[in-house]
């Protein structure tokens, strides 16, 4: 079977063909349409700006797929969209397109939850990943540790209080001067520093060690002011800072990681979402965690279609859905997600 999977929460528009291919999905095409041009301007996502684009990338972005891997609509056994959690002008906007396409072509569609994809995306890059699984999801929006016990049992062990991981990155970036997006461009300057043998002189409390759930805004008021003690502002004393902003963020999620192993006794542990890119989280991890710890590929870190495809696959094999009932949902717990059948 075929199913076309549609993504559009935030902003970029993504959609992806897969087909069923034993115990792993197969990719038949995917595309991304990043919107990062869009936004640069105003530092930062503007939702009415980002519902506009998807409406606009959307239907070229499909055909595109469809095209690439010379497949007609006739050809589809179902549809996925996100159908939550996101903005909620980008949702209606995949949700309302996967409606009137699914109808006019008579085929199923199935509402997938944006943060469970994520959390899932590992077992696209490692199907060996088997329950039950720590899965911490990092992303611009959430920063979430949950033990997974199959597909739709999560138990949630930690969520942030304030800021996400990814959103932390993103506001470090900017006080340090970094252009939208900034978080990746943090994470360069602070992986060239550190790998050409540099070791910062500036100091960021540990937070919230030992206390239930994450927090990043304490941090963020600690890095304004460390920024403002800097005495200098050239690129050397950026990348120092940059590193020094890194390391606090990575050990922070090192440390409620090891935590939860050692609470759980579970030993495999899954990170996926934007910030599972960081090349410091992945060698940190791999240093604390061993042999036991899975990510997405690079491609599919950031939001792709991929995953939604994909967990709209087993879905759909498993429960069946009818798109009547799907609606956006700008916020969904994935605690609150139904185990399949
Ligand atoms: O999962 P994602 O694409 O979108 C959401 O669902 O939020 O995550 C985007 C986030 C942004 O905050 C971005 O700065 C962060 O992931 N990010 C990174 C890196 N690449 C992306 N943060 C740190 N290091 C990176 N290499
Ligand atoms: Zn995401």
């Amino acid at each position: 079977m075929l199913l076309l999977g549609i993504e559009t929460s935030c902003d970029e528009t993504a959609v992806a063909l897969l087909e069923e291919a034993g115990s792993q999905p197969r990719v038949l095409a995917e595309e991304v349409a990043s919107q990062t041009n869009v936004h640069e301007l105003y530092g930062g996502v503007v939702p009415e700006l980002a519902s506009r684009e998807h409406l606009r990338s959307l239907p070229i972005l499909v055909d595109q797929v469809l095209h690439k891997a010379a497949v007609s609509t006739s050809d589809l056994g179902a549809v996925a969209v996100t159908q939550g959690p996101g903005l909620l002008g980008c949702l209606l906007v995949g949700i309302n397109f996967a409606k009137g396409f699914t109808l006019a072509n008579q085929i199923p569609l199935v509402g997938v939850n944006h943060i469970e994809a994520h959390l899932l995306s590992p077992r696209l890059a490692c199907a060996q990943l088997e329950f039950p699984f720590l899965a911490l999801v990092v992303s611009g929006g959430h920063t979430e540790l949950h033990l997974v016990k199959e597909v739709g049992r999560y138990e949630l062990l930690a969520r942030t209080h304030d800021d996400a991981a990814g959103e932390a990155f993103d506001k470090s970036a900017h006080l340090l001067g970094f252009e939208y997006p900034g978080g990746p461009r943090l994470a360069a300057a602070a992986d060239e520093f550190r790998l050409a043998g540099g070791s910062s002189r500036f100091k960021l409390p540990k937070v919230m060690q030992g206390s239930e759930g994450f927090s990043f805004s304490g941090l963020k008021t600690a890095i304004a002011l460390m920024v403002k003690r800097a005495t200098s502002a050239d690129s050397a004393v950026r990348a120092e800072l940059a590193h020094t902003v890194q390391e606090a963020i990575v050990d922070t999620l090192i440390g409620k990681v090891l935590e939860a192993k050692k609470r759980s006794g579970v030993t495999r542990v899954a990170v996926s979402g934007g910030v599972s890119a960081n090349r410091r989280l992945r060698e940190r991890l791999a240093q604390v965690v061993g042999g036991d710890v899975y990510f997405p590929d690079f491609k599919h870190c950031m939001d792709n279609a991929v995953m939604i495809a994909a967990l709209g696959l087993e879905r759909f094999r498993k429960c069946g859905v009818s798109s009547v009932e799907i609606c956006a949902r700008s916020r969904w717990p994935i605690e609150s997600m139904e185990p399949l059948a």
